[in-house]
This record gives C-alpha cells, structure tokens and sequence, in this order.
C-alpha cells in the first residue's frame, strides 16, 4: 500500500504559492506605513490646510496617524472573526479568490487618497486591508495545512510566517524614499497591494480546492479524490481519504465547544486564561511599536539613516523567523516562551539607557539599533510564535475553534491598543517609553514561569491533569511532538 507520500508535486506548488501570497499582503501591509510617516503625515496637514485655512495641530496630526495606523488592526479582529463564515460555505479557496475584492477596495482608496485630498480613503482603506488580512490568517494556514500531505505539511505550515516577516520587509525596502516612500510615490506604495492581489486572482483558479472541503463539508468524495490524486501525484489517494475520513470522524465524537462554554467550564477556564494572556504577552510586549513606528523611533534616538535601521530591523526579523522555525520543533515551548520575554525585556532596558544618555554620547543611537534588533530577534524566538503552539496544543478539537476566536480577539484587541496609544505614550514618557514594555514583560515572564505548562510532546489529558495537580510547572517532554499548525495564524 502507498504510504501517502510526501512529493512536491506542481498542483501542490501552486496552491500553496498562491496561498501564501495572502501572507505576504498581511505582513506588507503590517510594515509599510513606518517608513513613509513622515511623509504622509506632510500630506495630512497639507490637506487640512487646504480645507480648513489653518495648519493641523500636532495633537490631531498624533490622533489621525494613530488611528490610521492602528484602526487595521479593528478590521483586523472583525475579519479574524469572520473566518467561520466563508470557509465551511464558500471553501477555502474561493474564500481567499472573493477576499481579494477587499485588497483591490482598499488598494484604491488608499492609492487615491492623494489624488482626492481625503485622509479619510486612507484610513478607510486600512480598514478594509485589515479585514482581509483577519480573514487571511484563518484562510491561509487552513488551506495550506489541508491541501499539504501529512509529511511536509509542518514544513509548508511555515511557510505562512514566513510570507508574512518577509512581506514587512518587502514594505520596509519599499518604503525607502528613493523607490516609494517619497512624497510623490506614496500613493503608490500603498495601493501596490493590488499587485500580490492580482496575481492570487491569477493563480488561485488553477489551484484546487480544499480535499477535506470536498470531502467533509460537501460529502463530495468523487472530486476530493481526483483533487487529492493532482495534488499528491499518484493514483492511490485511498490513504489520504481515509486519514480525512478518521479525523473527521473524531471530530464528530467530540462536542463542539461554544466560547461562554470556555469560560464557565472549569475545565477549560485556566487554559483559556492562559491563552488569552500570552496573546497578550505578545502584543503588549512592544513588538508592533517597532514594526510600526521604528522609523520614528530610531529618529529619535539619533539615528542618521533611520529607513535603513529600519530595513535592517526587518532583514533580522526574517532571520530569526527563520531560526526559531527549526528551534520551536527541538525546544520546549515554555521555555523558548521565557527565554524570549527575558530577552526582549534586556533589550528595552538597553533601548532606555540608549534614549536616555543620547544627549551626552552621541554614539547611543547605535545601542539603540542593537537594542531594536536585539528585540526583534528575541521576539521572534518566544513570543511570535509561541502563543499559537500553545493554544493549539493546549485545547483539544472540540473547544478548538472558539479557543482561536478568543485568542485572535485578544491578539487584535492588545495590537490595537499598542499601535494606538505609542505615540502619546511616547509623548508623555519620552525616553523612558520602552520602560512600559520592560515592566510588562518582566509581568508576563513571571506569570509563564508559574502558570504556564510544558505543551510540547504530551497529550491533552496529561496537560489537564496538570492543571488539576494546581499550577503549570515544568515536566520532561518525552515523545516527539506532532506539528499543529492549523488555525494558528501569526505574530503581529
Ligand atoms: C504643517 O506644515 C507647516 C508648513 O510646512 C509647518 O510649519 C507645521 O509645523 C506643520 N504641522 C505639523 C503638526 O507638522
């Protein structure tokens, strides 16, 4: 009998290329107003002097950036919620074709609003590029994870991260003034969206639908089969469908899970906790303060060519995205989850000495640089990706699904707050800004070392009778973990 099989096959390339380019938009998008703020912000108050005979005030110019900033990320929770909409009525694929209507939507109203004199077409836009890339990180890492053979999917699971750091420094790269980040070609920068959209258009038709769509939600065993046999290769799919059919099955066994059920159960309220904080450790650890506003931040830390640090902020970024994917398979969750808050609270230590001694050593502004790639770096081997794993590996299939959608609103929630509120924090902190993220990390390493167990290698009834024994703490991991990848978008 065929064993399944782990080919690459070109089917496979394309849906998972095509798929992925869904990624990348979500991390353009992400990073691509850093580095032409000030630019934009010109724009700002040359409209509204236009309109309304006067020069904007600095404190609306904070407002309306902020708010441009950060309202992606309010679209960002409404479509993160939205994904059971689409997915078990639409399909998986023909949910990313229809969400590029919201790419090409926000790619005009963004790339128009000069032309237009309206700030309000940006800000709307990045509403809209925000919904999409909710519905994105459900999409993508779904059909990527269902369409993949057992063997690579781990593998090509990845692949999503990666799209998504590599996509910010795309923006970043982009954002340089001398390609689009001038004030004539930001327009440009921002409605060139289009372009990663158009081409999903192009290539996803040729993709094949979800197997599991087929098979499960449609009961369509016929196309699921000719699908799986493009897809895999080979003649003999009967493994594959009989692998779907098993876990389906499974499925089905077990009771599906509301969210107030998370929280009333006793069962499952300490893991739900648990998750929603380390969403929160995420977010509120400073991270989209500097993919967001690193441009800004390296300015003021005296920084000469603030784009390029915050190029090179990106390029590591990648790098460490890069590492932490073979690290998180070894390693035990928990304490790549420590080791990568400890790190990051050193670094914003070494953030605060660097702003706070500039005006007497001029040479702090290159401590800072390695505080801000230090940060990253330590971000991306703890609090990116841990969070997801943990939530994955910490609920069964039942309560699953409303285990994500919790743990998505908290992520967008706390996304919201730091890229709203970092500029006025800013304002009123001054140097001692990143003294905030310190405080808040050094929290939430604290609450990870008492509460939060070892996941990875054990099963979900030994992890509960963890939590019954009282607290997390630590335990061997013994057995070699499998992959869970699905539902479990990213980062930012
Ligand atoms: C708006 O533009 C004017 C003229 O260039 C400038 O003097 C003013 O400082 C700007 N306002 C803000 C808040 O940047």
């Amino acid at each position: 009998m065929e064993s399944g099989g782990g080919k690459m096959t070109a089917q496979l390339m394309l849906a998972v290329g095509g798929a992925v380019l869904g990624s990348l938009q979500f991390g353009y998008n992400t990073g691509v107003i850093n580095a032409p703020q000030k630019v934009i912000e010109e724009f700002y108050n040359y409209t509204w002097y236009n309109r309304y005979g006067e020069y904007i005030s600095r404190g609306t110019l904070t407002t309306l950036w902020s708010l441009s900033v950060s309202i992606f990320s309010v679209g960002g929770m409404i479509g993160s919620f939205s994904v059971g909409l689409f997915v078990n009525r639409f399909g998986r694929r023909n949910s990313m074709l229809m969400s590029n209507s919201l790419a090409f939507l926000a790619a005009a109203l963004m790339g128009f609003s000069k032309i237009a004199s309206s700030f309000e077409m940006l800000v709307l836009g990045r509403f809209v590029i925000g919904v999409y890339s909710g519905l994105t990180t459900g999409f993508v890492p779904m059909y990527v994870g269902e369409v993949s053979p057992t063997s690579l999917r781990g593998a090509l699971g990845t692949l999503h991260q990666l799209g998504i750091v590599v996509g910010i420094l795309i923006a970043q790269v982009f954002g340089m003034d001398l390609i689009m980040g001038s004030d004539s070609l930001w327009p440009l920068l921002l409605g060139f969206i289009f372009v990663p959209a158009l081409a999903q258009c192009i290539l996803l038709p040729f993709a094949p639908e979800s197997p599991r769509f087929l098979l499960i939600n449609r009961n369509e065993e016929n196309k699921a089969k000719s699908v799986l046999k493009k897809l895999r290769g080979t003649t003999d799919v009967s493994s594959d469908l009989q692998e779907m059919k098993e876990e389906s099955r499974q499925m089905m066994q077990e009771k599906k899970v509301t969210i107030p059920e998370l929280f009333r159960s006793p069962m499952y309220r300490q893991p739900i906790l648990i998750a929603v904080i380390l969403q929160l450790s995420q977010q509120l650890s400073g991270i989209n303060a500097v993919f967001y506003y690193s441009t800004s931040i390296f300015e003021k830390s005296g920084v000469q060519q603030p784009v390029y640090a915050t190029i090179g902020s990106g390029v590591v970024n990648t790098a460490f995205t890069v590492v932490s994917l073979f690290v998180v398979e070894r390693a035990g969750r928990r304490t790549l989850h420590l080791v990568g808050l400890a790190g990051m609270a050193g670094c914003a230590v070494l953030m605060t000495i660097a702003l706070a001694l500039l005006e007497q050593m001029a040479w702090m502004s290159y401590l800072s640089i390695i505080a801000i790639f230090g940060f990253v770096a330590f971000f991306e081997i703890g609090p990116g990706p841990i969070p997801w794993f943990i939530v994955a590996e910490l609920f069964s299939q039942g309560p699953r699904p409303a285990a994500f959608a919790v743990a998505g609103l908290s992520n967008w929630t706390s996304n919201f707050i730091v890229g709203m509120s970092f500029q006025y924090i800013e304002e009123v902190c001054g140097p001692y800004v990143f003294i905030i993220f310190m405080v808040l990390l050094i929290l939430f390493f604290i609450f990870t070392y008492f509460k939060v167990p070892e996941t990875k290698g054990r099963t979900f009834d030994e992890i509960a009778s963890g939590f019954r024994q009282g607290g997390g703490g630590q335990s061997d991991n013994k057995t070699p973990d499998e992959f869970h990848s699905l539902g479990a978008d990213s980062q930012v």
